[in-house]
């Protein structure tokens, strides 16, 4: 295929994907050039659309998905200066997700590899949390050359798992929630303290004026060692709140200690994070951490970690959080996870089917 060079293609042709995400409330659109650089990343986010029902409305979700993504690839194509055939492959997330979420992403995939003759790759949602750490400046090499083992921890609003990666597309689960995922733990704290939605960021800012010694949450006590439970904590928020007044129509008590409850949550889970990561990493003997997905946008839990792996003896562990706009959900990385993934050969078919309880390393 000849190429004319006004294209924005630099003379080496890069190998160019263009990646869809859609696997939750946000509509992502990227073209990703070898895995690394970010031509376009696009996110069109429902958060306005799910704040009134304090959570993801999946029927919503999926309708809102419809509307947006037409318009959300047409940006990411033009903002990337791509013209489509300077594509190699289309990516998209095939799980995990919500079903009528995924399906609208992994359609619109289809589509255009029909129309175009291109090649498909379906990809993994926490595999692409993992590899947003190889995008744009890539964070990862500052591990060298070579840096597997890594441990991942990825901890969104669907998903807290400990993922070991022994090479590029070799995953283990070594532990993962019990019950609710951390960040579907701070949405549900947030909503008994009458925050907002998402509740993360709600939780962090008011805690930044919390005592968060003031209430303890005991630690649970699971069979695994490296498994992660909130439901314990949550349900102890729901108890304090009641001992301060709780909720009334609606209406939170004024008595209740908004402040230093949500500091004290937030300080409970970054430490049973903490604790149990770099537990792990000792196991494994890894050479670098990973965190990925919306709660590793939490500020305490950056410091504590860092200060944890930071002061490991006999020598410090590296951390590597993504920027901001690539802890939440986009497509970015899902293009540089897709990357490895058709470097090592894989093209999906165009039946492939959506999987939602799709798992890592399991
Ligand atoms: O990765 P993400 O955008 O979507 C999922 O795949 O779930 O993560 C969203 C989750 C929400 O539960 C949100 O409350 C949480 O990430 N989150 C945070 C923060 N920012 C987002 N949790 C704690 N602290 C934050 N700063
Ligand atoms: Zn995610």
């Amino acid at each position: 295929m000849t190429i004319p060079m006004d294209n924005g293609l630099s003379e080496a042709h890069p190998t160019r994907i263009l990646a869809i995400e859609t696997s939750c409330d946000e509509t992502a659109a990227a073209v990703i050039d070898d895995g690394r650089r970010i031509r376009s990343n696009v996110v069109a986010s429902q958060i306005t659309l799910h704040q009134q029902y304090g959570g993801v409305f999946p029927e919503m979700a999926s309708r809102a998905h419809i509307e947006a993504i037409a318009p959300v690839l047409q940006r990411a194509m033009s903002e990337a200066g791509a013209p489509w055939e300077s594509l190699d492959a289309v990516a998209v997330t095939k799980g995990p997700g919500l079903p009528g979420s995924l399906v609208v992403g992994v359609n619109a995939a289809k589509g255009i590899c029909l129309a175009r003759d291109l090649p498909l790759v379906g990809v993994n949602h926490l595999e692409g949390h993992i590899y947003s750490h190889w995008l744009d400046d890539a964070p990862i090499t500052r591990l060298g050359g070579n840096p597997f083992p890594l441990l991942a921890l990825i901890v969104s609003g669907g998903h807290t798992e400990l993922v070991l990666v022994r090479d590029h597309g070799s995953y283990e689960l070594i532990g993962y929630t019990v019950d609710d995922a951390a960040g579907e733990a701070f949405d549900k704290v947030a909503r008994m303290l009458g925050l907002g939605y998402p509740g993360g960021p709600a939780i962090e800012q008011v805690a930044r004026s919390g005592n968060p010694a003031r209430f303890k949450f005991s630690r649970p006590r699971l069979d695994k060692p490296f498994n992660f439970s909130f439901s314990g904590a949550k349900t102890a928020v729901l108890y304090v709140t009641r001992r301060f007044g709780g909720m009334t129509d609606g209406k939170l008590s004024p008595r209740v200690p908004v402040a230093d409850i949500a500091a004290s949550f937030q300080e409970s889970v970054a430490e049973w994070l903490v604790e149990k990561t770099m537990r792990a990493a000792e196991l494994y003997d890894v050479k670098g951490i990973v965190v990925g997905g919306g709660v590793s946008a939490n500020r305490v839990l950056r410091e504590r970690l860092n200060a944890a792996a930071g002061s490991r003896q006999p020598s410090p562990i590296m951390v590597l959080f993504p920027p901001l706009t690539l802890c939440t959900d986009n497509a970015a990385m899902i293009g540089a996870a897709a990357h490895f993934a058709y470097l090592r050969g894989q093209r999906d078919d165009l039946d492939m089917d959506v999987l939602p309880d799709l798992k890592i390393g399991a």
